[in-house]
């Protein structure tokens, strides 16, 4: 009886997780949220005190809150992210240039590249509409 419910339980949520990859939607939250937190926040947070120095955000672009994300920074303002088009994203399009370009993030030494899986699911994201679900971050 017992293993007959473990296999059920397996096999349910085998569907879901199949469901889940199949439907494609990709959760920013879960998904993408960790790797700016890796690789981005550093430098691109809400103006904060660190130490008794105050931190900008670099190049007025921050990261840590859904609105900001779609506002940009200052060379690009509103095409940090632009849903539907990756393309045209600077967020990806920076992250994706090699580290010794001058306009690659996070700069050449500053911190840890964003993988390859993680910018194509970045791109997925981006593609399938850039959807932050339920998310607001930093206000
Ligand atoms: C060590 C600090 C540092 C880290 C880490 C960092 N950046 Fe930056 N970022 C900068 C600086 C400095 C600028 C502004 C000057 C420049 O363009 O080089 C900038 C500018 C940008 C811009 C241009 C904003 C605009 O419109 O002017 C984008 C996009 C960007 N960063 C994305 C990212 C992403 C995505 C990550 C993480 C993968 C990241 N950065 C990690 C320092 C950093």
């Amino acid at each position: 009886m017992k293993t007959k419910h473990i296999l059920a339980a397996l096999a349910a949520a085998f569907i879901v997780n199949t469901a889940s990859a199949q439907d494609g939607a990709v959760d920013f939250e879960k998904q993408i949220l960790p790797i700016l937190k890796t690789s981005c926040f550093k430098c691109h947070e809400k103006e904060h005190e660190d130490n008794g120095k105050i931190k900008k955000p670099k190049g007025g672009l921050r990261l840590d809150g859904a609105a900001v994300i779609m506002k940009g920074g200052k060379e690009n303002p509103n095409e940090n992210v632009v849903a539907g088009k990756p393309e045209s994203s600077w967020l990806l399009k920076t992250m994706a240039l090699p580290e010794s370009d001058e306009l690659a993030m996070p700069p050449e030494g500053k911190g840890d590249r964003v993988s390859a899986a993680d910018q194509a699911l970045i791109k997925k994201w981006i593609a399938s509409g850039a959807s932050f679900g339920a998310w607001k971050g930093v206000e």
